[in-house]
């Protein structure tokens, strides 16, 4: 079993590294351990505890949107123009969606991973193996980078540099969404900011939505004759979506296998990787809170929830409330895979993201022996709370 002491330890870094992303969330998830499953917060509106009525506001389509104040649609939308309101709602998301699935199965999500990061991890392993210390924060930003870059069509032959430009990108146009929690409402001077980042970003997109093939994401878009400013979007999103989410995650289920000491279980009985997995991101959540815009009256846990309010679901204390983190639980019900979101919207990069946390673990464990962290870093003012640096050595 897991001991108190290792799931302090874990616990404690867990709680340092939402505190440096953010110290208003951190106040927020603390503050409500305390709260009901729903419970109504001035300035913030509805605020959600409970996994159960979690899912039920995000399976509600026709009452809770991703348009409108509170929801993430409006921000893309002030970015985009009202056509990026079209993939957050209604048909359109459902056709691309349909259109864009086979690039999101299990075996699609094997193959781009090693394709897109199979040589960065043997490289990473003959470090290990060769005594070296390896910051996993940082080759994960690398990796997430030439996954991404591998998806949408763009140039992925590039050196490690490019991809750690184009996750500090990401991270930048994210965290001026930091300032949202109470109104999703962008003043002038940060719309100018994010299109210059989202220029960055998309530099090569207009190069790749013409000559891409059709087993990428860019390519798929020019299929479907989507127009170069939706599929720029589409770009945007999937770099926001696909890196920061995905790393903090990553980085943060080495940590936790390392604090809580369950590296001995996984190297004994390797079957335990998709629990590790699971358990991993149940407990980092890295998308700690979904917000919802209400657009019509509904009833949520007894409370009543008028049109033009605003929900926020704490998916991170809704997932955290089956325990710590422990390769050896059964899957939970009520939780499902809340930290991937529910509903319509439910993450379509989840296989990769599974696939990569796995990869990353293997490589890590790859001689037999337990690593060991000698040192780490919380990111500051992130949206994502995430390490800046963790440090790992074998044995
Ligand atoms: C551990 C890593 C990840 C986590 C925790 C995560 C979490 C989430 C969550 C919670 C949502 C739903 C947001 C909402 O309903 O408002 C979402 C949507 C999405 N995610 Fe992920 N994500 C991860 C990795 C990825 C990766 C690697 C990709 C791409 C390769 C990706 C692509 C997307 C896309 C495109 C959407 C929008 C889906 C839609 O609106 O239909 N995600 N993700």
């Amino acid at each position: 079993m897991t001991s108190t002491k290792t799931t302090g330890r874990a616990a404690r870094h867990e709680a340092r590294l939402l505190w440096a992303a953010n110290p208003g969330l951190f106040a927020l998830l603390e503050a409500a351990r305390h709260t009901g499953p729903i419970t109504r917060v001035p300035r913030l509106g509805w605020v959600v505890t409970d996994p159960v009525l979690a899912r039920h506001v995000l399976n509600d389509h026709a009452a809770f949107g991703m348009n409108g104040e509170g929801g993430v649609g409006h921000l893309w939308t002030q970015l985009f123009g009202d056509e990026m309101a079209q993939f957050f709602g209604g048909a359109r998301h459902a056709e691309i969606r349909t259109r864009a699935r086979d690039l999101f199965t299990e075996d699609a999500a094997q193959a781009l991973v090693k394709r897109s990061q199979g040589p960065s991890h043997a490289v990473l392993a003959g470090r290990l193996a060769a005594g070296e210390t390896v910051d996993v924060a940082d080759a994960a930003r690398v990796l997430a980078g030439r996954m991404v870059a591998d998806l949408l069509g763009l140039a992925a032959d590039r050196r490690d540099d490019a991809y750690r430009e184009l996750f500090g990108a990401g991270e930048r146009l994210a965290r001026l969404a930091m300032g949202t929690t109470a109104s999703t409402d962008l003043d002038s001077g940060v719309v100018a900011r994010a299109r210059s980042i989202v220029d960055e970003i998309t530099a090569g997109v207009a190069h790749a939505y013409r000559t891409a093939g059709p087993h990428t994401l860019l390519g798929r878009c020019r299929d479907m004759d989507l127009g170069l400013p939706l599929a720029r979007g589409l770009a945007t999103l999937l770099v926001i979506a696909g890196t920061e989410t995905g790393v903090s995650g990553t980085v943060r289920t080495v940590a936790l296998l390392h604090d809580t000491g369950r590296q001995r279980a996984l190297l004994d009985d390797p079957s335990l990787m998709d629990n590790a997995v699971r358990e991993g991101l149940r407990v980092a959540t890295p998308a700690p809170v979904i917000g919802r815009h209400v657009n019509r009256d509904a009833s949520v846990g007894g409370r009543r929830l008028r049109a033009g309010e605003r929900v926020l679901l704490l998916t991170y204390r809704a997932t955290n409330g089956a325990g710590p983190f422990d390769p050896h639980r059964e899957y939970v019900p009520e939780t499902r895979q809340l930290w991937f979101g529910g509903g319509r919207h439910l993450c379509l990069g989840a296989a990769v993201a599974r696939t990569q946390v796995a990869r990353m673990l293997a490589t890590l464990l790859s001689g037999g022996r337990p690593y060991r962290i000698v040192s780490r870093r919380a990111a500051r003012g992130v949206l994502v709370p995430a390490y800046a640096e963790l440090s790992v050595r074998r044995g």
